[in-house]
């Protein structure tokens, strides 16, 4: 069935409910956890993780062909920036990939981020962990911001994670139903990037960001009018 896990403190959140992936655990199995001692960020980093913050994982088992699987990341960020920005009313935004962010001034700070990790058997997705950090109430470095004195209603930790959680299972019922152009319009709705000038390996001259594509790649449009498509792995955007 569909469990709940609650530590009060384990090294990751991931690291455990991939754990339970390859032992067969059902979708929407999921873990939460009050403290983390090893969080696990994006590109390898570490995601601090003290007391005050929300840090959750979720297993999926979408049918997704593996060159799809980021479609994922885009369907829990879309789902989760909505969420909280109804929840808490304050203008949480995505900043791509995998970024939550609030605008402070002329500075983006990072209220949270999303970690997609999954399970390949052969050639082929076997099932995917999302893990969710929302800086909420916990200590942030400078460059980041909790959640929680932005919020417009005085929320403690339990009801900012049904909201992350009823809001990253909406997002994924609406990518069943309506597919991957609901989620890709909705989600570039919260994106800060557009607009945003950029510079693409092999490609001259400066471009500007319009979009993203289906597979969630950054639609980047050059002066020429040629298109670059960049993914993920091939991009590391500045908090301009
Ligand atoms: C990022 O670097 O932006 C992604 C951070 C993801 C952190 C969350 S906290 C819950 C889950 N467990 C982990 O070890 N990492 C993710």
């Amino acid at each position: 069935g569909h469990g709940f896990h609650l530590y009060e403190r384990i090294d990751s959140t991931n690291r455990l409910a991939m754990e339970f992936l390859r032992e067969g655990a059902a979708e929407g199995t999921t873990i939460l956890a009050e403290q983390q001692t090893g969080g696990r960020g994006s590109n390898g980093r570490q995601w601090e993780s003290l007391p005050g913050g929300l840090y959750l994982s979720v297993i999926l088992r979408p049918q997704l062909k593996l060159a799809d699987i980021f479609q994922l990341t885009l369907v829990a960020a879309f789902g989760v920036a909505q969420s909280l920005g109804r929840l808490t009313g304050a203008d949480v935004r995505l900043k791509w990939p995998n970024d939550l962010v609030i605008e402070q001034g002329r500075r983006l700070a990072k209220v949270g981020g999303i970690l997609t990790e999954t399970r390949i058997q052969g050639d082929r997705l076997a099932g995917a962990v999302v893990g969710i950090g929302i800086n909420w109430d916990n200590p942030v470095p400078a460059e980041a911001a909790r959640l929680k004195p932005l919020s417009r209603r005085d929320l403690d930790l339990a009801p900012v994670a049904a909201a992350v959680l009823l809001g990253l299972e909406q997002s994924y019922q609406l990518w069943h139903q309506r597919g991957i152009e609901r989620i890709v319009s909705g989600y570039e709705r919260y994106l800060v990037n557009l607009g945003q000038a950029v510079e693409v390996p092999g490609h001259d001259g400066q471009g500007r960001i319009i979009g993203i594509d289906e597979r969630g790649a950054l639609r980047v449009l050059f002066l020429d009018g040629g298109e670059a498509l960049v993914m993920p792995s091939e991009l590391r955007l500045g908090y301009a």
